[in-house]
């Protein structure tokens, strides 16, 4: 007989999975969606995506794209007149100046320009610092490049802030740069011109990279979103990533951008090309119209989601689930200690319960735990809706 066990099915499938990959914990936030999935009558606080369609006349100019046959590759870093369009909206909106040519690649959303951004610049073992809670990708996509994710917790005390002190206690010999992601998902804080000033002098002393994903920065309320790229001396070293997704409510167009140094966007542009090729034209076409004159419809949408936030805030702390204003991103992440359940226990529980769906804290990292992100970009009635279940929900569960 032989000494080795027959190995089953799925031992031998897990057996041919690279071990990077293999040992990536799944995103926590799934396990939500596929028990929502299921079920009927839910009101979802859960997804992080505008509710809006994307504004007919940028629909529209994709289509007409399609419709005059314009259905083929473009330029690997995107169409010129996109770049020379990004390239305007930048220096626009925070005074930088971007080479269309070669300091401005198009990337398939913001999730390809992280990714990118990481294989660029990781080299094994590289340590990235970024704070937590954190957006789900931004650990993954440093493991798979290779590198340490090294997260910052952040605290309701400092409003999701992270401060540059923390920052530098976590610096070694191996740290390459440092990711923010600000307005910020979850928490939808946001950062002060003083706080970044700060970090940029560390990363210039520490010689790091930036990475800053700002696909938040156009929704802002009563704040002025500060750029880090835009700071003194920190253009060279910065990777900005841009998104059309949140501001144009173009979430499936899958269209993003990346600005940074000619060596940083050349060495994107050859992981682009080999693994994506370029973002599709229809996609870009409607970009091109977004930048143009989108501006009206997002300042519009803006307005939307403040009027929610404020009712979303304010509900919330009403039935004792304490939470901290957001000033950016259209999420709330309230506490829930005065359950005195897990964010897991929570979130599922309140989903089987009542039929509301949040997102546990804990899904975006171990700072997260205690809490719940709820995304407000959903109709105001449905919100109403949602606090009321939940004030049920909190008051039969009150420890
Ligand atoms: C902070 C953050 N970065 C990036 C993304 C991905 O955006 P995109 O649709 O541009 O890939 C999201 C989406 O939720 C996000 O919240």
């Amino acid at each position: 007989m032989s000494a080795r066990r027959p190995q089953g099915r799925s031992q031998r499938g897990r057996a041919r999975i690279s071990q990077r990959v293999g040992e990536l914990s799944p995103s926590g936030i799934r396990k939500f969606f596929d028990m929502l999935a299921t079920m009927e009558d839910v009101i979802s606080l859960g997804v992080g995506e505008p509710d809006f369609a994307t504004p007919w006349h940028i629909s529209e100019a994709g289509i007409s794209g399609i419709e005059k046959g314009y259905t083929m590759y473009t330029s690997n870093r995107g169409m010129l007149e996109l770049r020379q369009e990004l390239s305007r909206n930048l220096s626009a909106r925070y005074g930088l100046t971007y080479d269309p040519d070669s300091e401005i690649l198009v990337t398939v959303g913001v999730s390809e320009g992280l990714d990118l951004a990481m294989r660029a610049i990781i080299n094994p073992k590289d340590e990235v610092i970024s704070p937590e809670p954190t957006y789900v990708a931004y650990e993954p996509s440093t493991l798979l490049a290779g590198g340490r994710f090294v997260p910052v917790p952040t605290t309701v005390e400092n409003n999701f802030r992270v401060k540059a002190a923390d920052i530098e206690k976590r610096i070694t010999g191996r740290t390459k740069a440092i990711l923010l992601g600000y307005p910020n998902n979850p928490t939808g804080a946001v950062m002060e011109k003083a706080d970044l000033e700060e970090i940029a002098e560390l990363a210039q002393r520490h010689d790091l990279v930036m990475i800053s994903d700002e696909i938040y920065d156009q929704l802002v309320y009563g704040v002025k979103h500060v750029c880090i790229a835009s700071l003194p001396e920190m253009k060279e070293r910065t990777i900005f990533l841009g998104g059309f997704s949140k501001a144009y409510a173009m979430t499936g167009w899958r269209i993003g951008y990346a600005a940074a140094s000619e060596e940083i966007i050349e060495a994107m542009t050859k992981i682009h090309q080999y693994t994506m090729m370029c973002v599709p034209i229809m996609a870009q076409m409607a970009a091109i119209e977004a930048l143009k004159s989108g501006e009206a419809a997002v300042k519009e949408m803006v307005a939307d989601y403040d009027r929610r936030r404020r009712v979303m805030v304010k509900g919330l702390n009403a039935i004792g689930l304490s939470c901290f204003e957001p000033k950016g991103a259209f999420y709330a992440f309230p506490s829930v200690a005065v359950t005195g359940l897990s964010s897991e226990e929570f979130a599922e529980k309140l989903l089987i319960e009542e039929r509301v769906a949040v997102v546990p804290g804990v899904a975006f990292g171990g700072s997260g735990e205690g809490y719940v992100r709820c995304c407000y970009a959903t109709a105001l009635d449905e919100i109403r809706e949602a606090l009321r279940r939940m004030r049920r929900f909190v008051q039969r569960h009150k420890s």
